[in-house]
């Protein structure tokens, strides 16, 4: 990123960093996501499970609902990184198809998605991840 302080590594850091916080007692699967705002500001979330299972919140929402309702709209990239609860990750964690669409209310299609397997690093654009998307300006 040119433009701002942080690079995706150190994203990813971030996002391990909040997946520490996951609660996960069901799926003991944990998600950490660093949600990047324009100015370098940094919203990290961590996925939080509940007993009646759809009203768990994926990580990548959580971050997203912080920056909201902080008052933030103006996002760069968010790094993602899951796996089984007490290991390190090993694979790669897309973002559901949910937090994509909730990606899409508040970012364009350059926005970054930085995935990590715990080694290495994978970056795409929400527009590779939901192309021919319903967004805002389709209302
Ligand atoms: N999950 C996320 O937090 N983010 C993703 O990108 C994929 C799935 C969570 C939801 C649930 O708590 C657990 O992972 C298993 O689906």
């Amino acid at each position: 990123m040119e433009n701002t302080a942080i690079n995706f590594q150190e994203l990813t850091e971030l996002a391990l960093q909040a997946r520490e916080r996951a609660y996960v007692p069901y799926s003991h699967f944990a998600v950490g996501a660093a949600l990047l705002c324009k100015d370098g500001t940094v919203y990290q979330g961590c996925n939080i499970e509940n007993a009646a299972y759809p009203a768990t919140n994926c990580a990548e929402r959580t971050a997203f609902f912080k920056a909201v309702s902080e008052g933030r709209r103006d996002f760069a990239a968010i790094a993602v990184a899951g796996g089984p609860a007490g290991e390190a990750p090993a694979a790669f964690c897309p973002p559901c198809g949910v937090c994509r669409q909730v990606m899409r209310e508040f970012c364009g299609a350059d926005f970054a998605i930085v995935l990590s397997d715990g080694g290495k690093i994978q970056a795409y654009t929400l527009g590779e991840l939901l192309p021919c998307s319903f967004g805002p300006e389709n209302l």
